[in-house]
């Protein structure tokens, strides 16, 4: 499948490595691709880096692993994606001290690009774990969940079957109102890693069984 990944920070590029290790064709869509940085980061990840457009181009699925809120907006629109492509919305639209998030109108960051992009397939997931945990979501035998939302059934799915590639047990929330809990667990994540002391290296499993 091609997938093109827009950022090439912790979160792009964890992934990027990750779904090109499995076989899938990535693409890095950067800002600034000619750059020292885009360069060295390309070649680290042994992956292309070209314009953002040019990487969403016939992609099935877009990563956007940028900064959150107006900046995340911004990189979408600068994919020029066409009606009925894929956006995988990784972002969260922290707040400068990172323990809460900026949702204006009382819309997420994902539903804020649902809005500004008319006719693409938003779906919220790989926003709410520390990237450590993407490269590898299993800790003692344990694997990681994955929330996923999205008003798109099929778009859903194919997120998250490549979130069950990539290691993850996916668990679909319903449609994309549901990210506001998705951006509000990553809050959670930091809080947890960041002012708790728990460190970053710690996942949430979903155990059931019968009753
Ligand atoms: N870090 C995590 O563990 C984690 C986990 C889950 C979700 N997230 C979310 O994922 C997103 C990316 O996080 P990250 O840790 O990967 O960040 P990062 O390492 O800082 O990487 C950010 C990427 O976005 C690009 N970028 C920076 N400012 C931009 C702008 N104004 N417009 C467009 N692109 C810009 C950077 O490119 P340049 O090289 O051009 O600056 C870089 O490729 C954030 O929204 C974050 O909240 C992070």
């Amino acid at each position: 499948m091609k997938i093109a990944v827009i950022g090439a920070g912790h979160v792009g590029g964890t992934l990027a490595r990750r779904w090109s290790a499995l076989g899938h064709e990535v693409v890095l869509g950067l800002r600034d691709p000619a750059s020292a940085k885009s360069q060295a980061q390309a070649a680290e990840l042994g992956l292309a880096a070209t314009d953002r457009a040019a990487a969403a181009q016939g992609a099935e699925i877009v990563l956007l692993a940028t900064p959150g809120g107006v900046p995340a907006i911004d990189a979408a629109r600068a994919c020029e994606l066409k009606p009925g492509q894929i956006l995988a919305d990784a972002t969260n639209p922290l707040n400068a001290n990172l323990d809460g998030l900026e949702h204006p109108g009382g819309l997420s960051g994902a539903q804020q690009l649902a809005r500004a992009l008319p006719g693409v397939r938003v779906v919220k997931a790989f926003n709410t774990v520390g990237f450590g945990i993407m490269a590898q979501p299993v800790r003692e035998g344990r694997r990681s969940v994955l929330f996923v939302s999205g008003d798109d059934q099929p778009a859903v799915e194919a997120v998250s079957k490549l979130a069950a590639e990539t290691g993850f047990v996916p668990v679909p929330l319903g449609g994309l109102p549901a990210s506001r809990m998705q951006e509000e667990h990553a809050v959670l994540w930091i809080h947890l890693a960041v002012k708790t002391g728990l460190g970053v290296d710690f996942l949430f499993s979903l155990c059931r069984g019968a009753a």
